[in-house]
């Protein structure tokens, strides 16, 4: 059934686990993410930016993810992703998402309450969940050194506020992660021996106090892919060009699993997977012509890796 994430973060916080959270934007990313919750019996979130929403349109995806629930049984929730203001979450509300999150993590803290109360109230009557961010991700767009993104991190002693003061149900957090493929310089770095980037460790002392001050209550935390290494080297052999992809490690996203996060956002990781079977495919088959050849490809790597993801990072298999 299509459900919100209420039962689903309450079961993962007291489970020590958490819940993928996966961006979606055609049919055959939802299939591959599906296809692998199915097999291993796991919750879903299933999530639509709004760029997503323009490029496949909002129905579309609605509909992919009602038949995705069709095909596999699972208690599936649909998700707005970084929702910037509250005609977009509204638009999600009113369309059949059951989850919204209002991203006003760059307003002040006054804003950003104000805002997010506004959305809370709408959604709440309406039987949909909000989740929200305070601190913002460090973007390696930002170009900052270490110190000066310091500020970005979430402030601990804010938190109580805000959840009180909007009611919202999750809060997405910033200690250290960031989104896309390049989420650490390699000044930020360090290398092992085989010359891979080994990126700075989260800040899990941010982690530990704001779960201090919000007891039982569900963290959410974006910018979560691995930036699987055998995706990128298949790409660079394929004729792609990603030097330095660097995600963050699995063994760090496991133990936020075991802790307070109960959903981990992860969308780099997919397109990684989808473009690794592409590139791969049409340098294997130069005559090969026909979508349903090289997507398929595409679609079985999405699948590998939420497999992947399921049973060694975020731990929520069979508890579908
Ligand atoms: O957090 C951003 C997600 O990866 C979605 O990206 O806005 O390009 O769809 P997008
Ligand atoms: P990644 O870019 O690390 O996959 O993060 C995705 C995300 O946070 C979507 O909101
Ligand atoms: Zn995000």
């Amino acid at each position: 059934p299509l459900v919100t994430t209420k039962e689903m973060f309450k079961k993962a916080y007291e489970g020590h686990y958490a819940i993928g959270a996966f961006n979606v934007n055609n049919m055959e990313i939802v299939q591959g993410i599906t296809e692998a919750a199915k097999e291993l019996n796991a919750p879903l979130i299933l999530q639509c930016s709004a760029g997503a929403r323009k490029y496949a349109k909002h129905q579309y995806l609605v509909h992919l993810v009602q038949a995705a629930i069709e095909d596999t049984g699972l208690p599936i929730a649909l998700h707005l992703d970084h929702g910037a203001d509250f005609e977009t979450c509204k638009s999600c509300i009113d369309g059949g998402f059951t989850s919204v999150m209002f991203d006003g993590s760059h307003y002040s803290f006054k804003e950003n309450i104000e805002k997010t109360k506004e959305v809370v109230e709408y959604a709440h009557a309406h039987g949909v969940v909000v989740e929200a961010e305070l601190g913002q991700l460090a973007g390696i767009e930002d170009d900052v050194k270490v110190a000066a993104h310091e500020a970005h991190y979430t402030d601990p002693n804010e938190v109580e506020e805000f959840v009180k003061e909007t009611g919202v149900d999750s809060l997405a957090i910033a200690i250290g992660t960031s989104h896309g493929a390049y989420k650490f310089t390699p000044d930020q770095c360090t290398r092992n021996e085989q010359g891979i980037l080994v990126p700075p460790p989260l800040r899990f002392d941010i982690l530990e106090e704001v779960a201090k001050r919000l007891p039982n209550f569900p963290i959410v935390l974006h910018g979560a892919s691995s930036v699987p290494q055998d995706f990128v080297k298949i790409i660079n052999e394929n004729g792609g060009h990603m030097p330095d992809a660097v995600g963050v490690p699995e063994d760090q996203l496991r133990k936020a699993a075991s802790m307070a996060v109960c959903k981990i956002n992860i969308d780099s990781d997919l397109r990684l997977a989808m473009t690794a079977g592409i590139r791969k495919h049409f340098n294997d088959h130069p005559d090969h012509f026909d979508p349903r050849q090289y997507v398929a490809d595409g679609r079985t790597n999405i699948k590998a890796i939420v497999s992947h993801k399921i049973k060694e990072v975020l731990g929520c298999d069979g508890k579908a």
